[in-house]
């Protein structure tokens, strides 16, 4: 039976508003800076959230266009967001700033693109980050956000949702929101050349695990499959090819994300990130890392894309970490079960309604024990 846009449960998808793409467009940054400050009155502050990992690489600063009065805050990515983290930046933002900035320019990873979406939802909605978990619980726009990615693959840069972690349920859940999507985002293949290797290629692998997922389901629509199909394509180029690395590859991988995020806004996944977010939320692995090491143990479900992903893996020479769950307490193994079964929709998505007739708590335990 064929779907079609409207029985998916997808509404209306909400894309970045405007986008520059190619080495050096990172130049342009600070005229997209100036035309928000032309646009709120000249004096406005901007806010830069940057990953903390250029603290020691001051070089990029140097050209986002910073101005004087204007906040610069560097986001730890050494965890993935959490509610709580996720307020006190905007508390802080909050005291740095005298009313609204003019816009909020987010550099860096997923974890410090999602902040910036969080924080700049936050500053316009009252209440806490716990407050909009969930599907279009936020009120109204947030301020003016943009994207500069450093690294490839979660899709950040397109969605519209933020993932982080609630400090109190555990619950890892994002605001899914219309105004989480980005205003613009700057898409400049000179940022990711210092990315270390297998790092660049477990994110990378995050828009590749993406798009196999969504095609593989049942909840499909033509937009989606096709942002899916060129994704996974650009993939295969990258991760096939002699040297993930090369400049060509690199703006390759930095269109898939965009495309994959896309994808992933029109679409669901499937079995893979259920499992991932399992690792995640018990053992406390980053989702990118979590993905690969989820995929390797899911060949039953994906054949194929496993087969090429082993394929992947030997051609760049990276290696995944082996036995993250081995001698783990009972007690751990069913809260590994409870984290990976609870996402209904991706799991409806790959196997259908019954899909616990399938994963049973044994076959969940088993598959985590081979990773
Ligand atoms: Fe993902």
């Amino acid at each position: 039976m064929s779907t079609s846009i409207l029985d998916t449960g997808i509404k209306v998808v909400r894309n970045v508003g405007g986008f520059t793409v190619g080495r050096g467009s990172l130049d342009h940054l600070p005229q997209f800076v100036e035309a928000r400050r032309t646009v709120v009155g000249g004096q406005s502050q901007v806010v830069y959230l940057i990953d903390s990992y250029f603290t020691k690489h001051t070089e990029l600063i140097n050209r986002l266009g910073v101005r004087d009065g204007d906040v610069v805050q560097f986001v730890d990515a050494t965890h993935e967001p959490t509610t709580d983290g996720i307020d006190a930046i905007t508390a802080q933002i909050r005291k740095q700033t005298a009313g609204l900035p003019a816009t909020i320019v987010g550099v860096g990873g997923g974890t410090t693109m999602d902040t910036a979406k969080a924080v700049a939802n936050l500053l316009t909605n009252d209440g806490a980050a716990a407050d909009y978990q969930g599907w279009d619980l936020v009120k109204v726009p947030g301020v003016h956000k943009i994207a500069v990615p450093t690294i490839s693959g979660t899709g950040s840069e397109a969605t519209r949702t933020c993932v982080m972690t609630n400090t109190k349920s555990g619950l890892k859940l994002g605001m899914n929101s219309d105004y989480t999507v980005f205003d613009q985002m700057v898409l400049d293949p000179d940022l990711t050349a210092t990315v270390p290797r297998n790092q660049y290629f477990y994110t990378g692998m995050d828009a590749y695990i993406h798009c196999i997922e969504a095609l593989a389901g049942s909840y499909r629509n033509a937009v989606g499959d096709a942002y899916s199909r060129e994704t996974v394509k650009l993939c295969q180029q990258v991760f096939l090819a002699e040297d993930m690395m090369s400049v060509q590859a690199r703006e390759q991988l930095m269109v898939a994300s965009y495309l994959g995020g896309c994808a992933i806004a029109t679409s669901y996944v499937g079995v893979v990130h259920p499992f991932s977010a399992g690792l995640s939320v018990v053992l406390g692995l980053h989702h990118c890392i979590a993905n690969c090491i989820a995929l390797n143990a899911l060949a039953e479900f994906y054949p194929a894309e496993h087969a090429e992903f082993r394929l992947m893996l030997e051609k760049q020479k990276v290696s995944l970490p082996s036995g993250v769950c081995a001698n783990l307490s009972d007690d751990q193994y069913n809260r590994l079960v409870a984290a990976t079964v609870v996402h209904a929709k991706p799991l409806t998505n790959a196997l259908g309604e019954n899909f616990r007739d399938i994963l049973t708590d044994e076959r969940v335990i088993d598959i985590f024990r081979r990773m």
